[in-house]
């Protein structure tokens, strides 16, 4: 779909499909709604007055619009109240307005920026808002599938402004959430495919295209140089898969001058089956999402590098699959991870700390600062937020408000959960420096004081993203699916540090 921006009068507009709003309790509509009433002869009032058209939120009119304007149809979209609309609520009006135009047909849509009038929202943060709610929200995985009988796309969308003036700084917002939303679905393509087509090669391979469109440099660990690193952790979860295991590397420099780059770690299990200590068969489908952390990352260095922002960011992402057989690590296996340290395996579902162990010790190595890393991590996260927020650890409380922050710009709620030192005692092995389970209370803790007995004295944020990597529902810009949550947070988190720089 491409995105214009256009100065004039969007009643005069010659699209499928027209979108403008009302608040609720609005009665005489103004702005460009009230210029398409007025086009209309009235017809949008009208509704108003008989009770059709109330302005609460969601709520969708379509009007034929029979020859009065060029455009066959207006979308009459509620916002709900005036003193509760918010951003998130631009993104989300946008993604459902759209759908429920694609659904009827409409090939081409014209709308006005929400929020940008009389919602008093800054309006090239509306605009990014009105661009990111359309490109995620009309996103569909449709790779495997043949289309249904009438599907069609949405192909052109014109974001139509009355003020020429404002223009050009639509067009800055527009743009910016462009490349935001498309990082999001970059995100959700390698998460929703099936792990039988992303292996850990085709996520290399995927990460490698997003390289080259971006100038970014990379690298790809194959199982021998791992070897040669003694990068004993993602060697040990690899042992039961026929697929070679891969380490990840992108390097984007937008900060040349500056010494150190932030390192953007990502869980890259691209099918947890969890090993010999084997999942139940219900809902294991889901685990070829597991990779979504890294996917995450990888989509949002392409976003940082499309946005030129002034930082540097290297991503790695250990990539295997987690398969039981014969030559699988088993319980009581123990591991040597590249700094040395050894891991007793109590349990190999516990997967994604060990991968992260060995990418934590070579960022270290590389000397990479702040460290971040992103995870499908715990069961025991989901159980502790359900869907409506991510969890996260961090050594640093001014790292934490800068992601806290990210979030709600991104409208993806970041919630932080505590490091508890104690908890280490649960960590502790007769046979090795650690064992990768601790007791079954605080599981997101343990797992988060796992990955820190690595992480050492490196500023590090560890974020727990198994709540909410999938939706089960169309909502707002959310499709069911993947989310590519935190894909958005993640790049106005690099934002923030290259302010701070
Ligand atoms: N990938 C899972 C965690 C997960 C669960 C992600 C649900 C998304 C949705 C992880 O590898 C795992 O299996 N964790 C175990 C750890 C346990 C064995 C200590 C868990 O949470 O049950
Ligand atoms: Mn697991
Ligand atoms: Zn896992």
């Amino acid at each position: 779909m491409q995105i214009k921006v256009e100065g004039g009068d969007i009643a005069r507009c010659p699209a499928k499909a027209i979108i403008v709003n009302l608040f609720e309790g609005v009665t005489s509509p103004g702005g460009a709604t009230g210029a398409v009433d007025v086009a209309l002869d009235g017809a949008i009032s009208q509704l108003i007055q008989e009770g059709e058209i109330k302005g609460k939120e969601k709520e969708l009119t379509l009007i034929h619009t029979l020859g009065r304007i060029p455009s066959p149809r207006v979308l009459v979209v509620g916002l709900g109240k005036a003193d509760k609309f918010s951003i998130d609520k631009v993104r989300d009006l946008t993604a459902t307005a759209l759908r429920h135009l694609r659904k009827v047909g409409a090939e081409s849509v014209a709308t006005i920026v929400h929020g940008a009038g009389i919602g008093g929202f800054d309006p090239e943060e509306a605009a990014q808002a009105v661009a990111e709610g359309a490109v995620m929200g009309l996103y569909r995985f449709t790779r495997h599938k043949k289309p249904e009988q009438d599907e069609r796309e949405i192909h052109e969308l014109t974001v139509v402004e009355f003020d020429a003036n404002k223009v050009d700084v639509l067009r800055r917002g527009v743009e910016r959430g462009a490349v935001l939303g498309e990082a999001a679905n970059h995100a959700r393509d390698m998460a929703n495919e099936p792990a039988n087509v992303l292996t850990p090669a085709a996520l290399a391979e995927k990460a490698r295209a997003l390289a080259e469109d971006t100038g970014l440099e990379y690298e790809v660990l194959e199982r021998e140089e791992m070897e040669r690193q003694g990068m004993g952790a993602i060697l040990g979860v690899a042992a039961g898969s026929t697929q070679p295991p891969k380490l990840i590397v992108m390097r984007y420099k937008g900060n040349p001058s500056a010494p150190v780059a932030v390192g953007l770690l990502g869980k890259g299990i691209t099918f947890d089956s969890g090993g010999i200590s084997i999942k139940p068969a219900a809902g294991m489908e889901e685990m070829k999402g597991d990779m979504s952390g890294g996917a995450a990352v990888v989509a949002a260095v392409w976003a940082a590098a499309k946005l030129r922002l002034p930082v540097n960011a290297t991503v790695v992402v250990p990539a295997t699959e987690n398969m039981p057989s014969g030559s699988a690590t088993k319980p009581g296996d123990v591991l040597r991870a590249m700094n040395g340290k050894t891991i007793e395996v109590i349990n190999t579902d516990a997967e994604g700390r060990l991968v992260l162990a060995d990418a934590v010790c070579y960022a270290r190595q590389q000397g990479l600062s702040p460290l971040i890393d992103v995870a499908t991590l715990t069961g025991a996260m989901q159980v502790a937020l359900g869907p409506g927020a991510t969890g996260f650890m961090a050594t640093d409380d001014s790292l934490a408000a800068k992601l806290l922050r990210a979030g709600e710009v991104a409208g993806e709620r970041m919630w932080r959960f505590p490091l508890i030192d104690e908890y280490r005692e649960h960590l502790k092995s007769d046979v090795a420096d650690i064992k990768n389970t601790g007791n079954r209370y605080g599981g997101a803790i343990n797992a988060a004081e796992f990955i820190r007995f690595f992480v050492e004295d490196t500023p590090w944020v560890h974020i727990d993203m198994a709540p909410t990597d999938n939706v089960d529902k169309d909502k707002g810009v959310w499709v069911k699916g993947a989310t590519g949550i935190p894909v958005r947070t993640l790049v106005h988190l690099l934002r923030s540090l290259a302010d701070a720089e």
